[in-house]
């Protein structure tokens, strides 16, 4: 199996864990560090809403606490029609712990999507700008 068809199936292994009773819409994200660990995340729901934590913030954070610096892809899997790319607050994120790396989104269907995030990002706000 490729490195990108690994992280794949990492996310959406993850996406299992999903805590998504309101949206019912569940995300897996995996995360490879340029040590050859994988992070994975899923998004965690909450009666109050505005506290979800989305799947890609959850693997950035995993691997941050554990020490990781340096990311090299990014994988994220949902069960939609056509797969989605992470939200503006991730990307934001993203950008911060990963820069330009290859973001990978997926579906259950196979269908998969590969984007730089200088793509996805552009003209960010970032440490540059302070
Ligand atoms: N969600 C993610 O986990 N990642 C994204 O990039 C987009 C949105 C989650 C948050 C919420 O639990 C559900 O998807 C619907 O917005």
């Amino acid at each position: 199996m490729s490195e990108k068809d690994l992280l794949i199936d990492a996310a959406k292994q993850a996406r299992e864990n999903a805590h998504a009773p309101y949206s019912n819409f569940r995300v897996g994200a995996a995360l490879r560090s340029t040590s050859g660990r994988i992070f994975t995340g899923c998004n965690v729901e909450n009666a109050s809403y505005g506290l979800t934590m989305c799947a890609e913030r959850v693997a950035i954070f995993k691997a941050i606490s554990e020490g990781e610096r340096g990311f090299s892809a990014l994988a994220v899997v949902t069960g939609a029609d056509v797969p989605t790319p992470p939200c503006g607050a991730c990307r934001q994120l993203i950008w911060e712990f990963c820069g330009d790396i290859p973001v990978t989104i997926a579906n259950l269907k196979g269908q998969t999507d590969v984007t730089q995030m200088k793509d996805l990002f552009p003209r960010p706000f970032d440490d540059s700008n302070l």
